[in-house]
């Protein structure tokens, strides 16, 4: 399709063409989050079966709350499996209420049977953070030297500026090819300061879905899919532009419900 019949492309085949990978749209969170669960339960059956285990790196925010709420309520789901790592965090206590790490416990782990030894939060307090958890993932991840680990599974949101994990616009983390997390912060990075995973690891998953939900996404979504059309993505201005796993074998999902996905005419 040429760039000019592009322009024309509204709503739901305007997001299919243009947001890259695969463009899932549900009516409501609970129709999403029962495929999620379900993709997951696949997923996390055939790592488990050909590594031994299933490493998941999830998202902060309030989107994916009430769905880790309900996964951890999954009966048959391989826990004793599964690692669960993060993808960004705040550094501030693991108790404080802007503590990704506190949610994630809350919602999950602590009411799910993983083994304690599989849970890899983010490290808060010293110095060379981004580098400590890098150092984390390094070692549990056997490799060839210098290939990217590759998460089983990520699980990304996205900010209204474009922003996912904690890579802002305009900030230092965006820079990083030589490093799986790194520290963040800027004019850009919404406070506190933070410690995120890089381009280099989320670009190695397996399967990395970005779930988006709600009216306040609308209009990043269209503006995304019009810049990957138009071929002028920045992912400096929109970090989000800057994931995509399917070139190095991965796969790449969108998950929308009714009201993210509703582009405006
Ligand atoms: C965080 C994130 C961040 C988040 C987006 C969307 O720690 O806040 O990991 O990247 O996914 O800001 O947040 P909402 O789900 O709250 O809209």
């Amino acid at each position: 399709m040429s760039e000019s019949s592009n322009a024309d492309l509204r709503g739901e085949e305007l997001l299919a063409r243009g947001l890259g990978g695969s463009v899932v749209i549900r009516e409501n969170a609970g129709l999403l989050f029962e495929l999620l669960e379900h993709r997951l339960s696949t997923l996390a059956e055939q790592s488990s079966a050909e590594r031994g285990s299933f490493h998941v790196a999830l998202s902060g925010g309030g989107t994916p709350k009430p769905f880790y709420e309900s996964w951890a309520k999954s009966p048959y789901f391989p826990w004793d499996a599964t690692h669960v790592w993060l993808v960004d965090e705040r550094r501030v206590p693991y108790d404080d209420e802007r503590s990704n790490w506190r949610m994630i416990c809350e919602a999950l782990c602590d009411r799910a049977p993983i083994p304690k030894d599989q849970l890899h939060p983010m490290p808060v307090e010293g110095e060379g953070l981004g580098a400590r958890y890098s150092k984390e993932i390094a070692s549990a991840f056997a490799g060839e030297p210098g290939e990217a680990p590759r998460f089983d599974f990520v699980l990304l949101g996205m900010g209204a500026d474009g922003h996912t994990a904690s890579l802002f616009p305009e900030s230092p983390a965006l820079e990083v090819a030589d490093a799986w997390a790194a520290d963040n912060d800027g004019e850009r990075v919404v406070p506190p300061p933070r410690i995120t995973l890089t381009y280099p690891v989320l670009n190695a998953a397996r399967e990395l879905v970005i779930l988006a939900m709600g009216e306040s996404k609308t209009a990043t979504l269209e503006k995304i899919a019009r810049a990957h059309l138009a071929g002028d993505a920045d992912q400096r201005e929109l970090p989000i532009c800057g994931v995509d796993p399917t070139a190095q074998g991965g796969r790449l999902s969108w998950f929308l419900d009714f009201g993210a996905a509703r582009v405006a005419d």
